[in-house]
């Protein structure tokens, strides 16, 4: 089944489904097995941090997986002490060095650091035009976050990437990124291992209809709705089961009943919190 992909505002490709590596792997050489397996079940979208500390296993993972650099989207990201040091363009570079890929398609802002979401954005810019990004964008950004940016911003962040899944719905930044070409993708898309939301019956319900996991019907959701979803799997059976969407459709019933869970929850720090 091909996979879907979707156009960023720049005219760059990107897949739908990606893989998330957040504590993938307790050693390198777990994160380099699960790096691995994913590219060998047909994930073409691997999503790093700086903070994750993992580059070096993933950059030899893909390095070596023979298959054409140019084929798999990597995205890595720029950490909050960087910023607040100004270090933004070392911290591009370490991390080009750690992963060691040449290039990276996407560099995100991991949070936003208070006082300094203008001028973050004009050191992006400057790694953009660098061609070492093929494309720059935001994590963890709230809309009010987004309209600072974007009043001041030379080149349009291409990405929102925030924690999103059916008890944190938040249509409205998914209305306003949509109304500004800016994709979102969701991270902890099955709700990370801290909330039951897999065990919930509405889930369990429209998966049976369809011969599908809760995990599956999440994640078709998301892919829906224009979110790129980035679940972590350590697992083959499981890495392969979540590249498994792309074969049925949700009815509007369905989709309902999944916005239905929404409770406003977050497993993760709110991004008004973060400590930058
Ligand atoms: P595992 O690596 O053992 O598969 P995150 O929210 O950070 O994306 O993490 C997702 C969590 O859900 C991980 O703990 C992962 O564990 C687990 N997981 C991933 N895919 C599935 C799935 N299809 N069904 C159940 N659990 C899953």
């Amino acid at each position: 089944m091909k996979m879907e992909c979707t156009l960023l505002n720049n005219g760059i490709e990107i897949p739908m489904l990606g893989l998330g590596t957040y504590k993938i792997g307790k050693t390198d050489e777990d994160v380099y097995n699960a790096i691995r397996t994913a590219l060998d079940v047909g994930y073409r979208h691997i999503d790093t941090a700086a903070l994750y500390a993992n580059e070096v296993p993933i950059g030899k993972a893909i390095r070596e997986s023979g298959i054409p650099r140019e084929d798999i989207f990597v995205t890595t990201k720029l950490w909050g002490n960087d910023v607040v040091k100004d270090e933004v363009p070392q911290a591009f570079d370490r991390s080009m060095q750690l992963l060691n890929i040449g290039y990276v398609d996407l560099y995100l802002v991991h949070w936003p650091v208070k006082g300094k979401l203008v001028s973050t954005w004009r050191e992006m810019e400057k790694i953009y035009a660098s061609d070492k990004a093929k494309a720059i964008g935001l994590s963890n950004h709230l809309l009010h976050h987004l309209e600072e940016i974007l009043d001041e911003a030379n080149v349009l962040p291409t990405v929102n990437q925030v924690e999103m899944h059916p008890y944190v719905v938040l249509d409205d930044l998914v209305d306003f990124c949509a109304d500004n070409t800016i994709v979102c993708e969701a991270w902890s898309p099955l709700g990370s291992n801290k909330a039951p939301l897999l065990e919930e019956k509405i889930l369990k319900e429209i998966g049976e209809k369809y011969g599908k996991s809760p995990a599956q019907v999440v994640l078709r959701w998301n892919i829906e709705r224009g979110v790129v979803a980035i679940p972590k799997s350590s697992n083959k059976e499981r890495q392969a089961a979540n590249l498994n969407i792309f074969d049925f459709k949700l009815t509007p019933e369905d989709v309902q009943l999944i916005n239905s869970l929404d409770k406003n929850y977050r497993t993760g720090i709110h991004p008004d919190e973060i400590g930058f």
